[in-house]
């Protein structure tokens, strides 16, 4: 939460499965248009929260099958794990050890086996504060009437969520999602840090505690679980910050940014303009991001071939601009930008996406930027990504920013044999 100086403009509390991922979209048409949106004009001063049922490792093993943005923090295991990003991920133990407080994991084991109708998930999915079953929506109903009282006898206070029709989780008492989240809402207030707003999106059970904190908006997307209807329907009704989107996923998200006025609400991804990518000045984010939607539009063909486009990516840059190129070889950025004639439409049928992650900018000098982002593309099942940094200067008298120069580095494994087929 370090990374913003100041209070977050907006948080926003994204729950995964069915909610930012849709997973009736190998596509990912609305995650990716999420991203650009996120990345052009909020991560520079909002905080991105993933909240969600997962273990750390199903998340982080979600993350590498879906084009998922890196979270400021990931919420999992049902709000018993909390975890910051950075260089290197952190775990909150604070948080780990007020779970411990009326918790008793062996007593939840020992009087949950008395009922047969819990059927115990898998071992990758029970957690040190999180005890999960698979059950029929009726028979949890009469569980969640008994169960309780039988652990406060034996000292053991506890939450029960039950979610998408057929997940029990028992967790601490002040465990769940709404736990969590209150938890980081509280530190940021008492760091001053308050957020301008939070809105927080869900589509089944256990995200219906988040729509109980006070001050948030919240999003249902279209294609929400009844539970989560019901539970709204029952408790929530007359909250006007709650609402039932129309759309499905991703795309509802964006639907509430909008509808709740809570800042820009037109993805990058919705505007084919691809030539002006001046729209906002001095908007880095913005700009860099347009450039590769560009690319990536270039590459699939989707773009008329036009030599005004080319001519207008080096009307950006500067004929003295170098970029170094991951392989090491470095030419001016005009020469690079002339090679991408041959690439023109390479990418069609490949399902060729290219998203942002993680970009920020910062003032080297009066007239002087540096942007950052790790740049990622899948072609073909397959990604490749590369730290990027791009210098650019402004330029007040064309009140425009000009690429001066490019450098990039493979990130992870991503070094290939077919380096050519990568230009920017
Ligand atoms: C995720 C978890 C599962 C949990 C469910 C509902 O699917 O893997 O253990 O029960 O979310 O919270
Ligand atoms: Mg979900």
């Amino acid at each position: 939460m370090d990374r913003l100086e100041g209070p977050p403009r907006l948080i926003v509390v994204a729950d995964l499965d069915c909610t930012l991922v849709d997973h009736d979209d190998p596509e990912n048409t609305d995650l990716l248009r999420f991203n650009a949106l996120w990345e052009a004009h909020y991560r520079h001063d909002s905080l991105l929260i993933y909240c969600t049922g997962r273990s750390f490792s199903s998340y982080m093993s979600l993350r590498k099958k879906r084009p998922l943005l890196t979270p400021d923090i990931a919420v999992t295991s049902v709000g018993s794990e909390i975890v910051y990003s950075g260089d290197s991920t952190v775990s909150d133990v604070v948080w780990t050890a007020r779970l411990d407080y009326k918790w008793n994991r062996e007593i939840v084991v020992e009087e949950t086996l008395k009922f047969p109708k819990l059927e115990p998930q898998p071992d990758k999915s029970q957690e040190e504060h999180k005890v999960s079953f698979f059950v029929e929506r009726e028979d949890a109903v009469e569980i969640m009437k008994e169960l309780p009282g039988i652990l406060e006898e034996r000292g053991v206070d506890v939450k029960l969520v039950y979610s998408n029709g057929y997940a029990f989780d028992v967790l601490p008492r002040g465990a769940g999602k709404q736990g969590a989240l209150t938890y980081l809402l509280d530190k940021l207030d008492i760091e001053g840090n308050q957020p301008s707003n939070t809105l927080v999106c869900g589509d089944s059970g256990n995200d219906a505690e988040l729509f109980n904190i006070s001050q948030v908006y919240g999003v249902m997307v279209s294609n929400s679980h009844e539970e989560l209807l019901q539970w709204h329907e029952e408790n929530a009704k007359d909250n006007p910050k709650i609402f039932h989107a129309s759309e499905r996923c991703g795309a509802g998200i964006i639907e509430a940014i909008q509808r709740f006025n809570l800042g820009p609400s037109v993805s990058p991804r919705d505007v084919l303009d691809s030539e002006n990518f001046h729209a906002e000045s001095l908007n880095l984010a913005h700009e860099v991001v347009q450039f590769y939607l560009f690319y990536e539009r270039w590459c699939c063909g989707e773009v008329e071939k036009s030599d005004k486009y080319l001519q207008n990516l080096k009307s950006l840059s500067s004929p003295l601009g170098i970029f170094v190129h991951p392989s090491g070889v470095e030419k001016p950025i005009h020469e690079w930008i002339d090679e991408m004639e041959n690439l023109y439409g390479d990418r069609k049928e490949k399902k060729f996406r290219i998203w942002l992650d993680n970009v920020s900018s910062s003032h080297i000098s009066s007239d002087t930027w540096l942007a950052k982002f790790d740049k990622h593309e899948l072609s073909e099942g397959k990604v490749r990504s590369c730290s990027t940094k791009v210098l650019l200067s402004y330029k007040e008298e064309k009140q425009r920013l000009t690429w001066m120069h490019i450098h990039q580095s493979w990130l992870d494994e991503s070094f290939s044999d077919d380096q050519e087929k990568w230009i920017f």
